[in-house]
């Protein structure tokens, strides 16, 4: 019974065709496509086809200033409110569970999550929310969702290298305050951000990585702009979640 409406909830959310896909065995394509950047938030990026080696679990990033590193949550979401906000309406700090076991780290907020001050709360957030839920969690139960950048680039275009610096020790400490088992990082700017890599997402996902500095798995997946412009990957990014589910049990 139970099983019956998960199912039919799932039916609902337009996530079954995933699993039958996975189940029955998608044909594989000759070659795994790159992912263009986002349309939310970001504007056409760079191309992907220069190609760097990967970089994965080298460098640490750089810790956060002495103040940020003592800062509690509240403390924290503080300080960003009184950061230059760059032209956006508010900081989008992040939104979830302070214990959950699963971060999930997005690139920037765009034009819904600038009004209303939280994370993928457009149509890719929506999207995400079924991924998530196909997960078996929930945005505010049992996951954290943050973005690399806190603050909505202007025009949605990729966020610049000095946008992202300035925000790292804000990530940085959330991060550590959250000490999540597992970080996904959905979509080619947050993976190359958080690897310190400019190989391509095609590259990054499929293999369990090292957050640069910790010891701390990460993953990479499509982001969820992307897959609701490339639905036909959608079989993937369930493969990556279930790879997600199956570390996370792991780590229980
Ligand atoms: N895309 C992101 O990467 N982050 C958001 O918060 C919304 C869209």
């Amino acid at each position: 019974m139970v099983a019956d409406s998960r199912q039919a909830r799932l039916e609902e959310l337009g996530l079954t065709l995933w699993q039958q896909r996975v189940r029955s065995g998608p044909p594989a394509p000759a070659a795994e496509p790159a992912e263009p950047p986002p349309s939310e938030p970001a504007a056409a990026g760079p191309p992907e086809s220069v190609e760097m080696p990967p970089m994965t679990g080298s460098t640490p990033p750089p810790a956060p200033s002495p103040d940020v590193a003592a800062m509690d949550w509240d403390e924290l979401a503080a300080h960003l409110a009184g950061c230059d906000h760059r032209g956006a309406t508010r900081p989008v700090f992040g939104v979830g569970a302070r214990d959950a076991d699963l971060m999930i780290i997005g690139e920037a907020p765009g034009a819904e999550e600038d009004r209303r001050g939280e994370p993928f709360v457009g149509r890719a957030g929506k999207l995400l929310d079924r991924m998530l839920f196909a997960m078996g969690r929930g945005r505010t139960r049992n996951a954290y969702i943050a973005n690399i950048c806190k603050f909505r680039p202007p025009e949605n275009r990729d966020p610049k290298a000095e946008e992202v610096a300035a925000d790292r020790p804000i990530l940085e400490r959330q991060i550590e305050l959250l000490s999540p088992k597992l970080i996904v990082a959905v979509g080619r700017v947050a993976a190359q951000t958080l690897l310190e890599t400019q190989a391509p997402l095609g590259k990054l996902r499929g293999q369990v990585h090292t957050y640069p500095g910790r010891s701390l798995p990460l993953l990479v997946t499509y982001h969820p702009a992307y897959l609701l412009r490339s639905p036909q990957h959608k079989n993937r990014a369930w493969e990556d979640l279930r790879e997600a589910m199956r570390l996370l049990d792991a780590a229980a």
